[in-house]
């Protein structure tokens, strides 16, 4: 099949999150399988630099230089290069975002030609949908974070060229204003979102966003398909991001990264304290205040174990993380920035991954984290619970540690009952065995896509 797919950010050549990391596995494993994919972001500041190898497109009559480079076999990335919207730091969080992304998606729509899958991912890309309303051209829009929906005052609608029957309730229109993930959601012949829970959570008003009367009424379209992992990028084997290789075959590397993690962030060399680790933007969904609240409460309780944690975003818990390290820096040790080396190495050097989401369409560093061999402990919620096989179901099949409440108290639990397991080496080995084996590759991620899009293909022009 000709798949085209459009993403605002795509690994390795931009990133704020997952959206990077599944849009760029996803492409890769549909090449893989034989498919002909095309993967449309725009051309931020510094790719080129980066990435000399970037050619011209050398196609007349588009809006914008295009650049493309040619990584794998199938598999074709072309970069929208308009320095007005895009040569600057950041990719998001301007003024003008509307401005960005709907010139963003105007030019997806040109190069959308003669491909029988169009394949839009969150909001910066909604629009791609409407604008190909009467394309004869298969359309499914990907659904990674419903928090996030592109919404904007309704002057901003005159920029999508659209007709006005457009701006309405059963369109674009949102309590008066435009918002392009509703547009997407309305206007493809599919829907997915990233796990089966959250496409069920999307229906209520707890997780819908203020969305979910727009997710019901798309019911019948919408399903859930768990994103994959991809094993060349996330492995323990052959990693120039970790101490030491190691794998569920010949795990005894595992202790030697654990090592190089402490020394690297100045914790004491200790075996025999469990160390924890987290990788998250600091934001709402990720439960934060949350992770707080529960080291707190296990630090004054005097259990004895390390935190490892890295991330960058809501200044006041990034203050708050870290007087926490500074005051106990025995014990937790805090990076605030943004270091994909270092993520891999908490990964691979913390025994415990710690992951109590408010919401999490799916969460990938859960997924990290089980191949890594750190057993995640994770809230009951979105792709966090696809994912991770509970340790009351038994330790023949466990994989991880999950509680319900979004409180303190309850995380704060599930880390009493990691400390536990830490306790009894024979049982941890077993569940974090079980994790390591886990198979979440883009094989079968892929395969269900497969089925989508035969549903919707429409033939080539
Ligand atoms: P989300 O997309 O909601 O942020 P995911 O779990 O899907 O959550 O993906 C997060 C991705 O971003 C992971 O690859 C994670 O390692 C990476 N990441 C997040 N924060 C940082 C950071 N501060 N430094 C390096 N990588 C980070
Ligand atoms: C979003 C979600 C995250 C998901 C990622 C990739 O950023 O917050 O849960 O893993 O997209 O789909």
């Amino acid at each position: 099949m000709k798949i085209l797919h459009a993403s605002s950010e795509v690994f390795p050549y931009s990133k704020t999150g997952g959206l990077a990391d599944a849009t760029a596995a996803l492409a890769r494993a549909q090449a893989a399988a034989g498919h002909s994919v095309t993967l449309v972001t725009p051309l931020y500041r510094g790719i080129r630099d980066t990435f000399p190898g970037l050619e011209p497109l050398g196609q007349a009559e588009l809006p914008a230089k295009v650049w493309r480079l040619d990584p794998e076999p199938n598999l074709t990335v072309l970069f929208i290069d308009e320095p007005e919207w895009f040569d600057r730091d950041g990719l998001y969080g301007h003024v003008d975002d509307a401005e960005r992304f709907i010139f963003f998606s105007k030019c997806v729509v040109r190069l959308a030609k003669h491909v029988e899958i169009v394949h839009a991912h969150d909001w910066q890309s909604g629009l791609v949908m409407p604008l190909l309303a009467n394309e004869p051209v298969g359309k499914i829009f990907t659904i990674h974070n419903a928090a996030y929906q592109g919404r904007f005052p309704a002057d901003k609608f005159a920029l999508t060229g659209l007709p006005d029957a457009y701006f309405d309730s059963r369109q674009l229109e949102f309590h008066g204003d435009m918002n392009l993930l509703k547009g997407g959601v309305v206007s493809a012949d599919l829907v997915t979102t990233v796990s089966p829970r959250y496409a069920r959570e999307l229906l209520t008003g707890e997780y819908g966003c203020g969305l979910e009367g727009v997710f019901q009424s798309r019911d019948d379209a919408l399903s859930g398909v768990l994103n994959g992992v991809d094993y060349t990028e996330w492995n323990t084997m052959d990693n120039p991001h970790l101490a030491a290789a190691y794998s569920a075959d010949s795990p005894g590397g595992k202790a030697a990264n654990k090592r190089a993690l402490q020394h690297e962030l100045g914790l004491p060399l200790l075996d025999n304290a469990p160390l924890f680790g987290n990788i998250s933007r600091f934001t709402d969904q990720k439960g934060i205040d949350i992770l707080l609240g529960a080291l707190k409460e296990q630090l004054d309780g005097g259990a004895v174990f390390q935190f490892a944690g890295l991330g960058s975003g809501d200044p006041s818990l990034e203050q708050a993380m870290s007087r926490l390290a500074k005051r106990h820096p025995e014990q937790v040790a805090v990076k605030i920035g943004y270091d994909t080396g270092l993520a891999h190495r908490i990964e691979a050097g913390s025994d415990f991954y710690v992951m109590p989401s408010r919401f999490e369409p799916c969460g990938l560093n859960q997924l990290y984290s089980l191949r890594y061999g750190s057993v995640p402990v994770v809230r009951t919620t979105g792709g966090l619970d696809d994912s991770v096989i509970d340790l009351g179901q038994g330790e023949d099949t466990a994989t991880g540690i999950k509680f319900g409440d979004c409180s303190a108290a309850a995380l704060g639990q599930a880390l009493g009952q990691a400390l536990d397991l830490f306790a009894e080496p024979k049982r941890l080995a077993r569940v974090r065995d079980n994790g390591m084996r886990a198979d979440f590759s883009w094989r079968q991620t892929t395969a269900q896509y497969d089925r989508l899009y035969a549903k919707i293909k429409k033939p080539a022009a």
